[in-house]
């Protein structure tokens, strides 16, 4: 990678280094003053500062409160630094192993892409401890981590999550009202899915709003069996993402873990459900995404919040499914004022 880096002093060099990290850049620096290819004399030195691009945005809203940056997630996060209030993180799954499903009443073969293949335990192991560990690293002490998977990885990510010191907090089961049908009728309907819910420090209290999560259950404590329908037709309006979260999923977790304005992260931001939902409900997002076809369906649906209507609409939907609070009740920032800082480009 090359970056543009800025020494501030009187002289104001601007010199271009190579390098693959923001430490590498200071040691690169570094290497420039000590071999005199900048040359400071007492009179002229003030201080120094290094500025450098650290990440390129693949696309940033017109606020700042959306940012996708393309790339692997544990690259990406090795380049800048900075603490997220929550992080959702709905990691490759590793089940299209070949076999079949139903979808929209046909059948049709499990196969979500070259990212989802099944790999050996060790190396799931692997990955799941290195993004974690990425990730843990860009969180508040106070902040939380959701988790979405199945048995083919929760199992692995539990385990990675207590290597790595984090407390688990709950381990929602999502139970899914409108599954599709076994085709082969040989087990019983695949249903459910798990999300972890989980602290990064033992010792640090993590935000809970449990007040609102009872108001939004009838008065009634919410518990850890969520009943709440797949992905709706609606919220394809851009495209198609094989493994695209619901919107009531990722807002009902948003709410409940954070406060207007807070920072959250995505390592897999897939078709952005999770900054989509962040921005209806006022909160900012920083999504990470390989794939140029997943950004670009991103890059359209946080546009499409750009119409108030489309906006409306998501939320009047969100509001009859009981999952967000009716309007004049709402909290939410109001965001369409305030041009956010990007702290991390
Ligand atoms: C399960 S999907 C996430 C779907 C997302 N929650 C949504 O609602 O659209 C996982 C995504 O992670 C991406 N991905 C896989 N490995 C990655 C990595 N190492 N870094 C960044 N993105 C990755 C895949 O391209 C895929 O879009």
């Amino acid at each position: 990678m090359r970056y543009n880096v800025t020494i501030q002093e009187t002289l104001a060099k601007t010199v271009q280094v190579e390098a693959d990290s923001l430490k590498d850049v200071e040691s690169a620096v570094g290497q420039l003053y000590r071999n005199s290819d900048i040359v400071l004399s007492g009179d002229d030195y003030v201080s120094t500062e290094i500025v450098a691009n650290k990440c390129q945005p693949y696309y940033k809203s017109p606020n700042n409160n959306f940012t996708l940056i393309q790339g692997d997630c544990v690259d990406t996060l090795s380049k800048f630094k900075f603490g997220f209030d929550m992080v959702f993180a709905d990691p490759p799954y590793f089940l299209s192993s070949g076999g079949i499903s139903c979808q929209s009443g046909q059948v049709v073969c499990v196969d979500k892409g070259d990212w989802d293949k099944p790999t050996s335990t060790e190396e799931m192991d692997a990955f799941n401890l290195r993004w974690l560990k990425a990730c843990r690293e860009h969180m508040k002490e106070n902040a939380t981590i959701w988790i979405s998977g199945t048995h083919h990885n929760i199992f692995s990510v539990q385990q990675q999550l207590i290597k790595l010191g984090f407390k688990i907090l709950n381990v929602i089961t999502w139970a899914k009202t409108n599954p599709p049908p076994n085709i082969s009728c040989r087990y019983f309907t695949y249903s459910t899915e798990f999300i972890i819910w989980a602290r990064k420090s033992a010792k640090v209290a993590h935000y809970f709003n449990y007040e609102l999560m009872k108001e939004l259950n009838g008065n009634k404590q919410m518990t850890d069996v969520w009943q709440l329908p797949a992905i709706g037709k609606w919220e394809k309006s851009c495209g198609k993402h094989p493994t695209q979260k619901p919107l009531g999923v990722l807002a009902r977790l948003i709410q409940a873990s954070t406060q207007p304005n807070a920072w959250i992260l995505d390592p897999f931001s897939g078709s952005a459900t999770t900054g989509i939902a962040a921005n209806l409900l006022g909160r900012r997002y920083l999504g990470l995404e390989m794939e140029e076809e997943f950004l670009s369906m991103s890059k359209a649906r946080r546009e499409e919040l750009e119409n108030q209507a489309i906006r409306n609409d998501y939320l009047a939907r969100l509001e009859k499914a009981k999952i967000i609070m009716p309007s004049a009740l709402r909290l939410i920032a109001d965001d369409s004022e305030i041009d956010f800082g990007v702290p991390w480009l």
